[in-house]
């Protein structure tokens, strides 16, 4: 963005019900920033609009991100009601556990509508509008799973990829055109939220020596940000005009490993995951 900070803009969020979206609202908010906040799950939507400063303006929109439709009306929607938009963040995703053998294809195609499509469709939806603001910025929420690959993950490591793939095509594309607007790909490592406990466990997690039972609780176990502080490490590096951030030390650990070793990492995971199961 080219003036600094966000007081007095305004900033439309998907996702906006729980976790990582609720916290960018509140930390916005505390901000001076108008907030557009849409989900699917309204009583979500509606406990973040309680909870956010009184002294910003606050809209809130049922929409489903996989529907394109639905997302450009929102957009239309929010510019007609707040005056502009100077901000996209695409957070809203869902997760899912399955192996690529063992998988729905149901499933499958349900995280690339929503973790893919979702950001795509918020991307080109608002780009007009940011661009007519004179000062616009996309947050596009991809994960660690879009640097580096995991086992049970294939169709949200799929989705997330291609998050990366896209935004950073974007971020090239609106610099090379000189425009006001600018982007940034976000990768949180685990993040406390709601995604756990709400991630499908497909029976197939089995064959990796999961215990699909607890599979939930174990995921969660892992993660160490808060909501708080990955939303407080997003907005710095928006402000920044990052391309890219890091959230939390377990994505900058997974990161440098990928990095390291670009294909051998995979050995790594995979010895890992014998001596867990041999454990298990
Ligand atoms: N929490 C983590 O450990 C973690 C790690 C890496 C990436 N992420 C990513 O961060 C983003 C936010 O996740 P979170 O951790 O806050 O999870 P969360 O489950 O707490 O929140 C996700 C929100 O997205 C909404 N949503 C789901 N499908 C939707 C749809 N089709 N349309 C609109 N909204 C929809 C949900 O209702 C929910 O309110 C996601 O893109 C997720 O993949 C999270």
């Amino acid at each position: 963005m080219k003036t600094p900070g966000f007081r007095g803009k305004v900033a439309a969020i998907t996702g906006a019900g729980s976790g990582i979206g609720r916290a960018l609202a509140e930390a916005l908010s505390r901000q001076g920033c108008a907030l557009a906040l849409s989900d699917v799950d309204e009583a979500g939507l509606a406990a973040t609009a309680a909870s956010v400063s009184r002294d910003v303006e606050v809209t809130t929109r049922r929409v489903d991100v996989s529907n394109a439709q639905q997302v450009v009306q929102w957009a239309d929607e929010v510019v007609r009601g707040h005056g502009r938009v100077n901000v996209v963040i695409n957070n809203a995703g869902i997760s899912y556990g399955a192996t690529v053998r063992g998988g729905d294809d149901d499933d499958f195609r349900r995280v690339m509508d929503v973790d893919f499509w979702g950001v795509v469709n918020g991307t080109r939806a608002f780009l007009p509008h940011l661009e007519r603001s004179g000062d616009g910025h996309v947050v596009n929420v991809s994960s660690v799973f879009g640097l580096i690959a995991f086992p049970g993950q294939s169709a949200y490591n799929a989705a997330k990829f291609a998050v990366r793939g896209f935004t950073e095509a974007l971020r090239m594309e609106l610099e090379l055109t000189r425009s006001c607007v600018s982007a940034t790909c976000v990768h949180p490592g685990g993040v406390k939220t709601n995604i756990a406990k709400a991630t499908r466990v497909h029976s197939s997690l089995a064959d990796l020596g999961v215990d699909t039972s607890r599979a939930n609780e174990t995921f969660e176990r892992n993660f160490r940000t808060t909501a708080e502080q990955a939303a407080a490490l997003m907005l710095r590096a928006v402000e920044r005009n990052r391309r890219r951030v890091l959230v939390g030390a377990d994505a900058q650990g997974l990161d440098l490993l990928q990095r390291l070793l670009p294909g051998a990492y995979q050995s790594v995971v995979v010895a890992l995951g014998k001596r867990g199961a041999s454990h298990a």
